[in-house]
């Protein structure tokens, strides 16, 4: 039983630990980017329980985490716009929720979705790229 705690712990710990160099642990990296599945998820919730107070605040949430340190991820031109319009349309979302424009709104979702996969699509052949 003591052993098996010892290895629990260790294991804990050694999960923690930061897997790449750079100056962000990547536990905190990736909590940080699952907040944004979280706010789109309440998004959604908010869409469908017509809830414009829900979909405003997640909306405005996901803008905010794109301007956040953590966010930066690449210093890439291309990534910076990936962000940008990726704001964009979470800023035009929440416009759409305080509009209480419930058709835009479940329109502006599907743009932002677009938004998360083609920024993840250009991450994934950076890494890709570079393995090469
Ligand atoms: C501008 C780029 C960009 C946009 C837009 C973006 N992401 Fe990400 N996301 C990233 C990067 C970079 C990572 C970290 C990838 C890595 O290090 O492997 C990430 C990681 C994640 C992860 C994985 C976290 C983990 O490691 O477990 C989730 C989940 C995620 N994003 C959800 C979303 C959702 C949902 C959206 C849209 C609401 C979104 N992302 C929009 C760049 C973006």
């Amino acid at each position: 039983m003591r052993y098996l705690l010892t290895f629990v712990v260790l294991s804990a710990v050694a999960l923690s630990a930061p897997l790449s160099t750079g100056a962000q642990p990547r536990n905190d990296l990736s909590d940080f980017m699952r907040v944004k599945l979280k706010h789109s998820q309440k998004v959604l919730e908010g869409l469908v329980e017509g809830n414009f107070d829900v979909i405003a605040k997640n909306a405005q949430d996901l803008s905010l985490l794109s301007l956040a340190e953590t966010w930066q991820v690449l210093q890439t031109p291309q990534y910076v716009e990936y962000s940008r319009k990726f704001r964009q349309a979470a800023d035009q979302l929440a416009n759409d929720a305080k509009n209480k424009n419930l058709d835009e709104a479940t329109k502006t979702f599907n743009l932002v979705t677009n938004r998360c996969v083609e920024c993840h699509k250009y991450v994934r052949d950076v890494r890709m790229a570079s393995l090469d």
